[in-house]
């Protein structure tokens, strides 16, 4: 009798050059304060890639107190990830803040494995980071042509290219790379613009003879998401909303709990200083800015290089460290289109686990299976 066995192959490791992940799933950048090394470091535990936000971190609980810079804590915590975990640590810089050169330049310095570079085109990034450095460079996109201009630019100035993509659709949490205009149009959805990325990806790959990985992110929930993502052609998936709702994620349960206790309608569009708009949970401090209540008093952080200040409704960086403090009313809460399905708070290790199962699962489904055959 000729068996051929069920396999239904599971997760593949993932690879950004020398670089391995056990698993295709890399935990999003989260400021401000909400992915720290504790998060970090139970996804790259789990063989995931797990990522530290760069953004304000100086200010956040945990270093607040002792009044140093992002760049020194931004340094203590890819140290203390390293301490909790062997795995694979990236570190999200936002290119819009103001800091972003010098915490480019920690991050390579502390042996960051990945700088994820995103909200604006990280079109210098190269530039901040030693020669000899193996810290791996990701911008994130939110179109093939974002993509092709950041590669050229690169290729033509610095001679080396990028090392992976991450496509962001806009059914992403925090601010999305978008117009307010192009959000809900069918033209722009994830589904959309990763093909065109993976096809500037693949142009790329071919030419300087490498291979660039791309990364789907925004709006994917399940492990059946992650299994459609793959097949489009993603080679590894980014989470952000469902690695919130994590007991080793960096936020405050009050922060947590609103995401369980939140209803579809209660997620909405904002506008943010940074110049972008931005996916939140309507709350207090929410309702204060509709009714025109808020305004920045002064600024304290010049954290973003595009913030109109004397025109911004509310200060970013105030109002995101708000919702650190307990009080998750009255902060800005960042979420993704998805996170009203969220029903509880659960370890990494057990989101892991769902998310392979609801993925081999869909595999079970979509791919026709021949159990045994008799041969004759
Ligand atoms: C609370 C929150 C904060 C975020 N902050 C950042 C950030 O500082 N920089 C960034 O590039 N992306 C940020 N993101 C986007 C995530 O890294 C991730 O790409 C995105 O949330 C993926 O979509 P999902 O939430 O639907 O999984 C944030 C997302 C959330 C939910």
């Amino acid at each position: 009798m000729t068996q051929i066995k069920k396999s239904f192959v599971d997760f593949l490791p993932f690879h950004i050059g020398n670089l391995v992940a056990k698993l295709p799933i890399i935990q999003g950048g989260m400021g401000v304060g909400i992915s720290l090394s504790g998060l970090a470091s139970a996804v790259a535990k789990e063989g995931g890639i797990g990522v530290i936000s760069a953004a304000c971190i100086g200010r956040t609980p945990r270093y607040e107190s002792r009044k140093i810079s992002d760049e020194q804590a931004l340094a203590e915590d890819i140290q203390r990830a390293r301490k909790l975990s062997a795995g694979v640590i990236g570190v999200n810089i936002m290119v819009a803040l103001t800091n972003f050169e010098s915490l480019c330049r920690t991050a390579s310095q502390q042996g960051a494995d990945i700088i994820f570079a995103g909200a604006g085109l990280p079109l210098a990034l190269p530039s901040f980071i030693d020669k000899d450095s193996k810290t791996k460079l990701v911008p994130i996109v939110s179109s093939g042509k974002a993509a092709t201009m950041i590669a050229r630019w690169w290729k033509e100035k610095y001679h080396r290219l990028p090392d992976a993509f991450v496509a962001e659709g806009p059914m992403a949490g925090g601010h999305l790379g978008f117009k307010s205009s192009q959000i809900h149009d069918p033209d722009y959805t994830l589904d959309k613009i990763l093909p065109d990325v993976c096809a500037v990806a693949g142009e790329l790959s071919q030419s300087g003879d490498v291979h660039i990985p791309v990364i789907a992110a925004g709006g994917i929930f399940s492990g059946d998401d992650i299994n459609r993502y793959l097949e489009l052609g993603a080679e590894a998936v980014q989470m952000g909303t469902r690695f919130v709702a994590t007991t080793e994620c960096d936020a405050p349960d009050s922060f947590k709990q609103s995401y369980v206790d939140s209803k579809q309608e209660d997620i909405l569009i904002v506008q943010s200083p940074v110049g972008m708009p931005g996916r939140a949970l309507k709350n207090s401090f929410i309702k204060k800015m509709e009714q025109g209540e808020t305004s920045p008093v002064s600024c304290r952080y010049h954290c973003i290089t595009s913030c109109k200040r004397s025109k911004s409704a509310y200060c970013i960086a105030d109002a995101l460290l708000r919702s650190l403090s307990g009080n998750a009313q009255e902060g800005l809460i960042f979420v993704g289109t998805n996170a009203w399905r969220i029903q509880k708070v659960q370890s990494v290790r057990e989101l892991i686990k769902e998310l392979k199962d609801e993925y081999l699962q869909a595999r079970r489904s979509n791919t026709p299976v021949f159990e045994s055959l008799e041969s004759i």
